[in-house]
């Protein structure tokens, strides 16, 4: 599997150590933590380690999140992509689905276009693991990603261990899960 791939408008690559600064600067913008803003990357040690993360991650699935610039410009506009979630057994695994904007660059389609290479690349690699995106229920522009790119509401609770007493966690799948699989996607 190749590391960069192209979209129509985007470049879509497996993140270095390079990308952290400009990760960082989204990533401690609380435009994009307006829904869940204690996980604010305050730190920039924070960024650095997510990508570290992100990097073993690559190195153990072939794929994970990318890094996304813009072809035009070049500009880091964001991140985004299918990471596999381990579950008990391999057959409990999901991809998880997930995708940050720099708010300057919100409701261009980025996230939907990244979505859909994200889908693919998931589905190419490992067609029978399914494909969930998880967020906060007030935060209705990523629900609008997910049905976008047809996934369907699996799972609505209380969002355990979240700060707000009062908030629902929604998992989207893109087909109905097992016990084990749900379990995955809610640790
Ligand atoms: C969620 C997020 C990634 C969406 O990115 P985006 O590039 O603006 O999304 P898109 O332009 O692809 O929009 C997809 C759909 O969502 C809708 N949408 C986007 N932002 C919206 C908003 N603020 N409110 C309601 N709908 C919204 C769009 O209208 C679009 O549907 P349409 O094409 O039918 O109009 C972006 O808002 C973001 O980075 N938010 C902060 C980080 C975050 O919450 N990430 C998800 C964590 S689970």
């Amino acid at each position: 599997m190749p590391d960069e791939r192209l979209t129509d408008r985007l470049i879509l690559r497996r993140p270095t150590d390079d990308d952290i600064d400009p990760i960082h600067e989204i990533f401690s913008d609380p435009r994009v933590w307006e829904h869940f803003p204690t996980l604010r990357h305050v730190e920039r040690a924070t960024t650095a380690h997510m990508l570290a993360r992100w990097q073993e991650r690559w190195d153990e699935t072939g794929l994970a999140s990318w890094t996304v610039r813009l072809r035009e410009t070049g500009e880091v506009i964001g991140t985004g992509g299918c990471t596999v979630l381990a579950g008990a057994s391999p057959d409990a695994d999901v991809w998880n689905l997930g995708y940050r904007i720099s708010a300057d660059h919100h409701r261009r389609g980025y996230a939907t276009e990244i979505s859909r290479a994200g889908i693919a690349a998931a589905r190419n690699l490992r067609p029978e693991t399914p494909i969930i995106a998880f967020l906060v229920e007030h935060n209705t522009a990523s629900a609008a990603v997910a049905e976008k790119v047809g996934f369907s509401l699996v799972h609505r609770a209380p969002d355990a261990g979240n700060p707000g007493p009062a908030v629902m966690r929604l998992i989207y799948a893109d087909r109905p899960l097992t016990d084990a699989q749900l379990a995955t996607a809610l640790r």
